[in-house]
Parts: C-alpha cells; structure tokens; sequence
C-alpha cells in the first residue's frame, strides 16, 4: 500500500519567467499507443506521456501480445495488426483512465476475445453506459456491474454492426469508441455530434491510412482501413500547460514561454477565454504534423476582467474548468460557467470539488447545476484542500498556492502523476527554485 502524505506550499515570493517545454498530450498518447498497435508494421512515438493513465494503455496491448517499448518519452511499437492479437490471460485494468476504457470498450467489442476490465475506485464509478448502450447496438456484447453500465465488465468480440447514430452527449470518448467500433464492421458508419469534441481519433486514424470525413458535426467512418505504422510526434499537452498559462497570468510580472503545445482547435478554448479577460498571450512558431496543429504560447501577466463560459465553448476546455474558476476568483467582476454538467463525471465531480476548494481558500463561488458562479476579485487565504484524487484538483490547489497569503496544504500530491509526472519541477524551472 503506498503511504498518502500531505504535502505544504507557500506563496511565491518572485515572478514566474522562462521558456519550457510541456509533456505530450495525454489524449494524442493514448490515441497513438492504440492505432500504432492496431495497424501493421513499425509505428515511432516521440515525446509520449509517461504518466499512469497513458502507460496503462501501454500494458493493455502489450497483453494482447504487441511488441511494445518504451524508453523515457520514446515509445516504439512493432505489430503485426490487430489479427495477430492474442486473448489476454489476465483481466484488462483501467486505473483511473477514462480515455483508455471508454475507447478500449470500442476495439474489445469487436476483437473475437472474451476479456474482463476493471478501474480504480474513481473510475469504478464512472458512467460507461455512454458507450456500452450504443456498442450493444451495433451488436457488442458486454455485461457487468449495474447490468453491465459500471466497470467491472465482461466483454465478448463479436462480428458488429454498423451504426448511425446521434451521440447524446458532448464526449470525444464516445465518439472514438464509436470510430473504433466502426472500424470492425462491414459498412460505413454514421456518427453525429451535439457540440465539436476533440478530433484526435479522426486526425491520427487519417494519418494511419483510414477514411474518415467529418462535415459539420457528422462523422462518416469507412470499415476495414489498412492501417499501416507511422512516425506521431505528439505536441505538448495544452490541458497540462493550462496550469502554467493560469500561473502566468495570476502572478505579478511573469512572463512565460510554451514550447510546441497543441493547437487543435477543439482544445484551444482555453486561450479563446484568457482572451475574453484581456490577457496578454500571443501564438507563434504554428506548423502542421499528423492533422495536429502546435506552437509556443506566450503569456504576460496582466489585470483579467469576468466573463462567461458556456455553450460549444465548453467541450474545447472540459479540462481546464477547475484551473479556469481559480483563474476567475482573481479576475474583476462575476465569472459565470454553465452548461458543464459533464463536469461531474469527470475524475471526480469537479463542480463540487472546484466549489470547496476555493471556498476554503476565501473564494466568493457559488455552485450550480452545471457549472459555477464566480465573483472576483478575492483575497486567497492559505488553508488544507483535498485533491480529490484527481490530477487536475490537485494542480489547481498548487498554482493557488502561489497567490495565497498563507500556505495550503494538499492532502496528497499523488493524483498528478496521471498526466504531469514533471509537474513539480516545471513550476520550480518558471520560479528558479
Ligand atoms: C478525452 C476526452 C474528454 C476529456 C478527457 C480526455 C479524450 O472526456 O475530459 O480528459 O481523450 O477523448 P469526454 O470525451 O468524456 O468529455
């Protein structure tokens, strides 16, 4: 068992300046482990996420009996095609990744396996009807817990379906399920979005060889690509340097470079709303790679006025809500966040999470049914928070930290190893600690 300490940390006393680079993009990771393994031939990844959720992944295929190494952040996958797989002697676990099952539930329902799949306590309890309901429409079966809508679940590859369907909720988990199940079948599928979600799946399935057109919100998928191995190198993560975005912007006279994130538009509406404040950020150095749009950003701090968050902005910035609402308790005037109801199946229910943890600080924060009401601009006290065992509540506490007048302490640092095991040294490189 490993042993939960808290951790203490005080308020910075310079300002946050310099140049660094961000780990790979947790979702653009996951994506490229999957399609690398299910396509033929030898497939390189540069500058992958070695945190948990994307090496969790990683040891999913190699279970299926993918020749898969890893050195660092330099990922090399030599396969034979997903019909070379090999049933998995052993249960599939998830840990805390969502990503990983929601889409895993896509590919499993159509290998001819019997496999069974687990999470921690957190994704235990996470929704996995979003996806199971659909797969079993397209003649997937799996069954489990709260008949067969909660992990554990037991699934058995069948020949499936095509569909076309209209995806209830704003998920890109969903919709990549979807794809990947679509691949398997034996025609074209048609998918259709209520609201733009990332489109990583689409992007590096293309990249790989598939046939996959979007028009508007509709996703037309052709089955049986030939999906053969490639080069990925994958941008940094903008949800992980969200943090250091939020972190300039807060503390007095910083000034902070970004090095080669991703630009995906469905990702970027976190830069949308440090625009909408009046923050000095600027884009440079943009290229293409895979579909993948990158580049440096560049944030100076600078006063921030309230503004609204809301409608087809909000699957553009799912994950950088909680760090948003820190953001918003230093911002002039009300920050209003709605239509995030989402946010409550997420790691944890980070409505309530984000609600707590700045009310403990000294935050004036009201929570909604689907979102948050915040009035800025307040003084942060020190004080203890909880992370929630969740990453990103757990970040958000830290960068809090470095504009509060006393010092918080945070039940457990453990959580930020799930997406940015580097996190701690990042933030002391911008502070030169
Ligand atoms: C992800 C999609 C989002 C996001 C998650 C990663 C992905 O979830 O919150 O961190 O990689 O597809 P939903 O699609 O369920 O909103």
């Amino acid at each position: 068992m490993s042993l939960i300490k808290s951790q203490t940390f005080s308020p910075i006393t310079s300002n946050l300046k310099g140049r660094i680079n961000i780990p790979g993009d947790k979702s653009i990771s996951h994506r490229a482990v999957m399609i690398g393994s299910l396509a033929k031939g030898k497939t390189t990844i540069s500058n992958f996420l070695n945190g948990e959720d994307c090496l969790r992944t990683i040891k999913i295929f190699k279970q299926f009996g993918v020749d898969i190494t890893i050195n660092n952040t330099e990922v090399v996958i030599n396969s034979l095609g997903y019909e070379a797989f090999v049933e998995p002697r052993e249960p599939l676990y998830f840990g805390n990744s969502g990503t990983t099952a929601r889409l895993m539930l896509g590919i499993l329902a159509g290998l001819p396996f019997h496999t069974v799949v687990y999470g921690d306590k957190y994704l235990t309890e996470r929704p996995m009807d979003r996806v199971v309901l659909p797969l079993r429409e397209m003649n997937a079966e799996i069954d489990g817990r709260n008949n067969g809508l909660l992990l554990p679940l037991a699934i058995r590859g069948k020949q499936l379906k095509p569909i076309n369907y209209k995806i209830p909720v704003e998920s890109a988990q969903v919709k990549s399920a979807l794809i990947f199940a679509s691949l398997f079948t034996d025609n074209h599928s048609v998918l259709t979005e209520k609201a733009l979600t990332r489109d990583h799946t689409e992007n590096m399935l293309n990249a790989f060889g598939a046939n996959i057109k979007t028009n508007n919100l509709t996703i037309t998928v052709e089955q049986k690509p030939n999906l053969l191995g490639r080069t990925i190198e994958v941008p940094g993560d903008i949800s992980s340097a969200a943090f250091f975005l939020i972190a300039g912007a807060l503390v007095p006279e910083s000034n902070i470079t970004l090095l080669n994130i991703g630009l995906n538009p469905s990702r970027t509406g976190i830069i949308e709303v440090l625009e909408n404040m009046g923050a000095d950020i600027t884009i440079s150095n943009s290229s293409y790679k895979n579909g993948e749009k990158s580049g440096d950003i560049t944030i100076k701090y600078k006063k921030l006025i309230g503004t609204n968050i809301e409608g087809k902005l909000i699957p553009k910035l799912i994950d950088e809500i909680p760090i948003l609402a820190l953001l918003a308790t230093q911002a002039d005037g009300i920050t209003i966040i709605k239509d995030a109801e989402e946010l409550r199946v997420k790691e944890t229910d980070r409505i309530t999470a984000v609600k707590e943890t700045l009310t403990t600080l000294g935050a004036n924060i009201t929570e909604t049914s689907d979102g948050l009401i915040i009035e800025g601009k307040s003084k942060l006290n020190g004080g203890e928070i909880k992370s929630y065992g969740d990453h990103r509540m757990a970040m958000m506490g830290i960068i809090a930290s470095l504009i509060t007048t006393e010092n918080v302490t945070l039940d457990s640092i453990e959580s930020i190893n799930i997406s940015y095991p580097t996190f701690l040294n990042d933030l002391n490189k911008l502070a030169r600690i």
